[in-house]
């Protein structure tokens, strides 16, 4: 009965463990997550590298900028706020009018919400924004 009881906290122990471990991506992990959501949803207008050399940027009537000089361009402080709300895009409509860059906020969700459904919707489409905000911060220079 004891060894049993033991074997059961230790297989907790280990199972506890495990869950840290796959729940808690690594910090190269997540960028990697942010990188290659960039690259597939961004990259077209800022370009691969985010220095706005995207194939779409000729296109475009407003200029999509150098998404390396954030920090930069902010005496030196990443403006992660700012740049979480632009990407978003659902609370800036009001303030700046109209904007070239889709609303990622409006389209995450409708995304996410056939995957996770009424309760869980808000929390994967900010999980989704930070990841990009975490990514965009590693590349400054
Ligand atoms: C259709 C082209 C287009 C795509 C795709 C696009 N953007 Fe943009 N982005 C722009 C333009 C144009 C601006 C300049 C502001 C505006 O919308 O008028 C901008 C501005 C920004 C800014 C603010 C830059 C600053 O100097 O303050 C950030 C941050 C940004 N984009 C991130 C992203 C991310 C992340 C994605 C992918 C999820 C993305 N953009 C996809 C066109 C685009």
């Amino acid at each position: 009965m004891r060894l049993h009881q033991s074997m059961a906290v230790l297989l907790g122990a280990l199972l506890a463990f495990g869950w840290t471990l796959s729940s808690n991506p690594s910090m190269a992990q997540r960028k990697l997550v942010g990188s290659e959501e960039f690259q597939v949803s961004c990259a077209v207008c800022h370009g691969p590298d985010g220095r706005g050399n995207g194939s779409m940027a000729g296109y475009l009537t407003v200029k999509s900028g150098d998404l390396t000089r954030l920090a930069r361009d902010n005496d030196g402080r990443f403006p992660f706020l700012e740049v979480f709300r632009m990407i978003d895009g659902r609370h800036e409509i009001g303030v700046h009018g109209t904007r070239a860059m889709p609303i990622w906020g409006d389209r995450y969700k409708v995304e996410a919400a056939v995957k996770y459904g009424p309760y869980d919707t808000e929390t994967a489409v900010r999980g989704r924004i930070l990841e990009l905000v975490q990514y965009l911060e590693a590349i400054q220079r």
